[in-house]
């Protein structure tokens, strides 16, 4: 018990970090907050005009995801991976979306979600950055390719792992994390239903 509340606050505190927030201040761009949507993940960052840092913010928002997972994995003895490692995918999306230090007012978990994904499962990880990329790029909508590539991950975990999740947690995990970021997307959903979601470079 007390090896899983370590990783859940380490992977809450790794989760935590905004890079997007963080990458922006440091080169000059003000509060990221401000701009487009306001969110701090990698899209947002790419309204800003800096391509660069929208692709180092999705590196680093997805590597947080992958370390949390690791660390736990590393941490813990065998008969406690594949609940741990669980839980840190939860808590480092869940740290993401509701980091402490900005009031809990974070990001919407689609690039720590796939790290964290990718982790757990690389088949599943590549099947959902796949599905983001090609819903984005055909789309050319951000949100929709991640609220697509959210839909079908708890389907491919269900279908790798099983059904009982006394076999594994990380279908449990995936159902989880897809609620946070479908939650999260609420105001991109209203938006993406009424044609008013913006393309990406617009
Ligand atoms: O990566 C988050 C994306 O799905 C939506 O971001 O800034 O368009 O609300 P944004």
């Amino acid at each position: 018990a007390t090896l899983i509340g370590a990783v859940v606050l380490l992977s809450y505190l790794l989760g935590s970090i905004p890079f997007g927030l963080v990458l922006t201040a440091l080169s000059g761009g003000g509060d990221i907050r401000r701009i487009g949507s306001g969110n701090i993940g990698a899209t947002n960052v790419l309204r800003s005009g800096r391509k660069d840092l929208a692709a180092a913010t999705l590196a680093l928002d997805a590597l947080k995801g992958i370390v949390a997972v690791m660390v736990a994995w590393i941490m813990c003895p065998p008969e406690l991976a594949d609940r741990a490692t669980a839980t840190a995918a939860i808590f480092a999306v869940i740290g993401h979306c509701f980091p402490v230090w900005l009031g809990f007012r974070g990001g919407k978990g689609v690039a720590t979600g796939l790290g964290v994904v990718f982790a757990m499962s690389p088949l599943a990880g590549a099947a959902c950055c796949l599905i983001w990329f090609l819903g984005a790029k055909i789309t050319r909508i951000s949100s929709a390719g991640a609220l697509l590539a959210f839909s079908a991950m708890p389907f491919i975990l269900f279908f790798q792992y099983g059904h009982s999740f006394t076999d594994s947690a990380k279908p449990l995990a995936g159902v989880l994390i897809a609620l946070v970021i479908f939650l999260r997307h609420r105001e991109n959903i209203v938006r993406l239903l009424s044609g008013r979601e913006p393309r990406i470079g617009q």
